[in-house]
């Protein structure tokens, strides 16, 4: 009898956790949190749900000597086993790898602010509207019909990117910004699976290019019009970056021209 009610415990509580953790996941999802939290917060409820069960379990029969101590260590290597392989299907991070990212992404920023003299900023600004005149003709000799505009670098003193390669500033870009993760770029990442890039350069200008980063909604790449309608593309790029990292981004995808890749065609939206 005691076995009857309890089954029949178990039944309402779970049904009362599947209710909770749709609710919350209505919710979360009413408030735009990312996917991996509205799952996070279904499974909470329906760990509440066991909480509440086990209250209700009918006592076990108590272990002794032997036996207590391999039930003890079965259940610690089944609850050990079970939060390893929940973790390892989480996105992985390297701290370390997160931590140099950073470093890149405030760089520039800080550079901006340290040095905000007036009379060094125009001087650099001249240097740099030589640059960029210099990157444009570059540009378009290579038949890109380019309008890059004033990749301001910091000064020499901030190293790294400020090397003046515009183009391997660009796969910095790439790189920090995370665009791999949804893009498969040489063979590599698309995790999310968003189109492959190795031709874009022979299918998009420059301009649509920044068209495209700056408004994803600009531009929708064909057979994606799911992704599309989703916005599945971040609309935060023009925040996060500054314009002439944008630019330089840009130029890199501008030289991505492998034909052999096929990449999908852009279709020209609002
Ligand atoms: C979260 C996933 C995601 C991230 C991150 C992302 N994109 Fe996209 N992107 C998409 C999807 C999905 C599409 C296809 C739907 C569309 O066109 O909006 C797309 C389309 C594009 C296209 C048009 C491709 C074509 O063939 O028409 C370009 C160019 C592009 N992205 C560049 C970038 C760049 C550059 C970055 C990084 C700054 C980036 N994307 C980051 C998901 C993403």
């Amino acid at each position: 009898m005691a076995e009857k009610s309890f089954i029949k415990s178990i039944l309402k509580k779970t049904v009362v956790g599947i209710i909770v953790g749709v609710i919350l996941v209505v919710v979360a999802k009413a408030t735009h949190f990312p996917d991996v939290f509205q799952i996070m917060f279904f499974l909470y409820a329906m760990l509440g749900s066991l909480v509440f069960i086990l209250l209700d379990a009918p006592p076990m029969k108590r272990l002794e000597g032997g036996k207590a101590v391999v039930a003890l260590v079965v259940f610690y290597v089944l609850l050990s086993g079970l939060y390893i392989a929940g973790a390892s299907i989480l996105p992985q991070f390297d701290p370390e790898d997160e931590k140099g990212k950073i470093e890149k992404i405030l760089k520039l920023r800080r550079a901006a602010t340290e040095q905000g003299k007036a009379d060094e900023l125009i001087a650099r600004a001249k240097a740099l509207d030589e640059r960029a005149k210099a990157i444009s003709q570059q540009l378009s000799s290579l038949g890109a019909g380019a309008q890059v505009a004033v990749p301001t670098q910091s000064t020499a003193s901030s190293g790294g990117a400020a090397s003046g390669d515009i183009i391997a500033m660009g796969k910095e870009q790439w790189e920090l910004q995370e665009c791999y993760n949804c893009h498969k770029l040489f063979g590599q990442g698309g995790k999310k699976r968003g189109p492959v890039l190795d031709n874009i350069g022979s299918l998009m200008t420059p301009e649509q290019l920044k068209e495209k980063i700056i408004d994803p909604k600009s531009w929708m790449a064909e057979g994606f019009e799911k992704q599309y309608e989703k916005g599945k593309m971040p609309d935060k790029y023009k925040d996060l970056m500054f314009p002439q990292e944008i630019d330089a981004l840009v130029a890199f995808l501008a030289t991505l021209k492998d034909t052999s890749v096929e990449t999908p065609k852009p279709i020209k939206k609002n």
